[in-house]
């Protein structure tokens, strides 16, 4: 068993020693453990393909899944990638720092590490203050995928980190749970047109207000075919999964539909013990001692903040079955749906 990774807590600020500390340890290769204001990630120096192996090494990551660097600044940008286009600056300039992932032609000096052999890179200025100060002071852009070994929901509070990675890092820094709670609007712009990869907090109307258009890449809500070309490789893989079997239950009939849906499961599996996931406001409709809140049907940024916490709280139940209540395909209830139907494994009615 490896020596477990030092905890800074600046949930109350800032501790200058101790960023200077974690500076310095990405810049000699290790891994540092640092919020953003989507998921925590698994930082390392994104221009030492060293550095970024351990990561790879640390998740359990499938070495084809290209990871995002972190800058500080766009002085980073220019010496990351070949070019922007004006439309992609424009993108930038309205969602940076913020949660937006953009995919950009690479130069030379990203190593094909990070980009798992591709000649793009995820690039992304994240809109919190210690991964920016993180930054400045490694003076390096930070490659960093979200805190979690591969598959598993990523991780935004600091007890499932410390107990799923704490041997596998040198420092982990406690900002305190994460705000947004799913992880950032991944785009590439084609012919002019903003697509959206992996949907986040910025939503295809964030991005229509900006560039006019907005194209939602086919696999966010499915399955990609086997062995198909995939414009994001992270799309190809289980992901967000609690170890028990899950159900996810649509809205798309309707509320009333949906809880009705919810009991007949419950109804059909009493030998069984049944864990529901259920909005505030639907939780007296079910007949079961196991059910969980996940935030109010009229609040999805609060779903969206509780969602990977629970997604990891369910197995400590041990349930036979893990039954979903889904959320409207609106606004950032569009990442969440697309989080929950990987959860389940495209398990859905
Ligand atoms: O909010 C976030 O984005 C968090 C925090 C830590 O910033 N990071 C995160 O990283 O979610 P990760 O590695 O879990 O997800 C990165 C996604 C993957 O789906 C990956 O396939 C995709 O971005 N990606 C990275 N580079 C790419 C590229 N060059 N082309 C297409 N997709 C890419
Ligand atoms: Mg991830």
């Amino acid at each position: 068993m490896n020596e477990k990774g030092k905890v800074f807590d600046f949930k109350d600020g800032i501790v200058e020693n101790e960023l200077v500390e974690a500076a310095d340890a990405i810049r000699s290769g290790k891994l540092v453990i640092f919020p953003t204001e989507t998921v925590y990630g698994i930082g390392a120096n994104a221009l030492s393909e060293e550095a970024v192996s351990n990561i790879f090494l640390a998740k359990g990551r499938a070495s084809d899944n290209p990871l995002i660097a972190h800058i500080s600044n766009f002085e980073m940008l220019k010496d990351l990638v070949m070019e922007v286009s004006p439309l992609e600056q424009k993108i930038i300039d309205a969602f940076w720092p913020g949660p937006l992932t953009i995919i950009l032609p690479k130069k030379k000096i990203v190593p094909y590490k990070v980009t798992a052999g591709l000649d793009t890179v995820a690039i992304r200025m994240p809109e919190n203050e210690i991964a920016l100060k993180l930054i400045e002071k490694s003076k390096v852009p930070i490659a960093a995928p979200s805190a979690n070994v591969s598959g598993r929901p990523s991780g935004t509070n600091i007890e499932d980190i410390i107990e799923e990675l704490s041997d596998k890092v040198s420092i982990i820094i406690d900002g305190g749970p994460t705000n947004i709670g799913v992880e950032s609007t991944v785009i590439r712009v084609v012919d002019d047109i903003p697509v959206i990869l992996r949907p986040g907090k910025i939503t295809p109307e964030d991005l229509i207000r900006v560039a006019g258009k907005v194209k939602i890449d086919n696999n966010v809500y499915s399955k990609p075919e086997e062995n198909s070309k995939v414009l994001s490789p992270g799309m190809k893989y289980k992901h967000y999964a609690p170890n028990s079997n899950c159900i996810l239950v649509t809205i798309d009939d309707g509320e009333e539909k949906q809880i009705e849906k919810v009991n007949n499961i419950i109804n059909e599996n009493t030998n069984k013990k049944v864990l529901v996931l259920s909005c505030t406001e639907h939780m007296k409709n079910y007949n079961t001692d196991l059910v969980l809140n996940m935030g109010s049907k009229d609040n999805y940024n609060e779903i969206s903040k509780n969602i990977f916490t629970l997604l990891r709280k369910v197995d400590s139940y041990l349930p036979d079955l893990v039954v979903i209540e889904g959320v409207k395909k609106e606004g950032i209830g569009i990442a969440i749906m697309n989080r929950l139907i990987r959860a389940c494994g495209y398990n859905i009615i």
